[in-house]
């Protein structure tokens, strides 16, 4: 085969297994990533790798909606070591923040390695001379280089979902320095936040003495693994929404109207406040409900007036912490409508489901309120999402400044979550907000939506690559 001129990496692929029909299908899920990255590929042969979700299964290389597809198969003992451990139980709360205490097990360090080293030679294998291929997230930091070790041909991109810590954490990692070598393998590397990419420009100069220069940072040969010196470019693109699809969601009739029956099922309230995120103790589900309890105890909310919703996916659920957080948040909840609740009244739904995008964008439409309280979050999309489900204009924000959404969502209503009675005053302040407010503070978010979208960020990252690479080619 010829190959192909663009590939994505990342850990799994963009499809869900529909189990309706009794000869399962694939589709397409309908994440932002997809949608941003789709016509990209579909105009250029592109292909994405990654795992199908399943253990030990091995699936051929498939195409739909006009991208190739080629899943890799992880064992049972992958998932354990590589997935569940290393990435979700070491990486995970290492970036953001130790929010819980990372673990480090060399076996996990292992696996993580042979992991990557597959990724990266499926890569090298489906990419045509000159391709680009753009790999993703923490669960692939050494792919870039290991790639670039296969296929010194390639132009290699990095994006980096979640957030990037200081130096004075990221240090703690027994094999911080391979890390940060697999992650300059490629030669645009890109963060969330600002901070993000100038952590990690820090802990380059941190670790290995070498100077930066504006985003630029020299990467020398390494004879080990068989890379030639290479400049690489560390920077921000903080990633968005597919605004205007979310926008025609919002005003389909029949989700109008299961908008207005949610709200009817639940009583009709006077103000309903939401919460969706993945059940993971890095989304401050906790530190809300502390709040909402006490708000109901105080009777600085008025009981009867106002419900919570709060959905949380399911998410990791094998790893310990995840469970431990789970038990935690629906303690929180039993005890909130144990007390608060009477026959007729329940001021707090939680759900621990996931749901399709047409009834997300219901419960957007329904709510008056969005919570997002997260202690440490990349970027946290589903306070964009809220803000591109508004079209009446109405609704209020409450974000915690801890997430890179609150970088370009200026108008929401700023908390810090570990501050309990500042999140109160929040929650209140969004409660009492004028309708007039409300506007003038929805209509900003809005328009900062509309010019700064998913299609956006994906094409700025790259032209970016592409203009690195003309660069290279002049200079060599
Ligand atoms: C975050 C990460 C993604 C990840 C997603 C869901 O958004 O940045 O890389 O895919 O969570 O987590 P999961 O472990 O189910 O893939």
């Amino acid at each position: 085969a010829s190959g192909c001129d663009f590939v994505v990496v990342a850990n799994r692929l963009p499809v869900d297994r529909d189990t309706s029909s009794p000869d399962p299908q694939w589709r397409t899920s309908p994440g932002g990533l997809v949608t941003a990255l789709q016509p990209v590929m579909q105009a250029q042969a592109g292909a994405w790798i990654g795992w199908a979700g399943t253990p030990d299964e091995d699936i051929d290389p498939f195409d739909i909606d006009g991208m190739h597809l080629v899943p890799l198969r992880l064992s049972a003992d992958e998932i354990e070591l590589y997935y569940e451990g290393f990435s979700n139980a070491t990486l995970w709360p290492l970036f953001h923040d130790v929010i819980v205490p990372p673990e480090f097990h060399r076996a996990w360090w292992d696996a993580y390695i042979r992991v990557n080293r597959r990724f990266a030679e499926a890569a090298a294998d489906v990419a045509a001379r000159g391709a680009t291929v753009w790999v993703h997230d923490y669960q692939l930091m050494l792919v870039p280089e290991m790639l670039r070790a296969l296929r010194p041909d390639v132009s290699i991109g990095f994006f980096n979902h979640i957030p990037f810590p200081p130096w004075e954490i990221f240090a703690q990692l027994p094999w911080r320095t391979r890390i940060l070598r697999g992650l300059l393998g490629a030669d645009l590397i890109g963060f969330q936040r600002p901070t993000d990419a100038s952590n990690f420009r820090r802990c380059v100069r941190m670790n290995f003495g070498w100077t930066t220069k504006a985003n630029a940072i020299r990467v020398p040969e390494d004879p080990e693994v068989g890379t030639a010196e290479h400049v690489a470019e560390a920077k921000a693109f903080p990633i968005s929404i597919d605004t205007s699809a979310l926008d025609a969601l919002s005003h389909d009739p029949a989700i109008v109207a299961r908008a207005a029956q949610i709200r009817a099922e639940l009583g009709d309230p006077e103000v309903l406040i939401l919460g969706v995120d993945r059940l993971d103790y890095t989304k401050g589900i906790r530190h809300r409900l502390k709040a909402y309890g006490e708000l109901l105890a105080d009777g600085l909310i008025d009981r009867e007036k106002v419900t919570l919703v709060q959905i949380a996916t399911p998410s990791r659920e094998r790893i310990d912490q995840y469970q431990h957080i789970r038990t935690e948040v629906e303690l929180a909840v039993g005890r909130i409508n144990g007390e608060f609740s009477d026959l007729g009244y329940q001021p707090l739904h939680y759900f621990h489901q996931s749901y399709p995008r047409d009834e997300m964008t219901a419960l957007y439409l329904a709510a008056d309120i969005m919570l997002v309280t997260s202690l440490r979050d990349g970027m946290n999309l589903v306070a964009k999402e809220y803000v591109a489900c508004r079209p009446s204009g109405t609704g209020v924000l409450v974000l915690s400044e801890f997430t890179g959404a609150a970088d370009q969502l200026t108008q929401a209503v700023m908390v810090n979550p570990h501050d309990i009675s500042g999140l109160k005053a929040g929650i209140v302040r969004a409660v009492t907000m004028d309708e007039k407010e409300q506007r003038r503070r929805m209509r900003a978010m809005r328009r900062k939506l509309q010019g700064d979208d998913v299609q956006t960020w994906s094409r700025r990252f790259l032209q970016d690559l592409h203009a690195l690479d003309s660069d290279k080619g002049i200079s060599s």
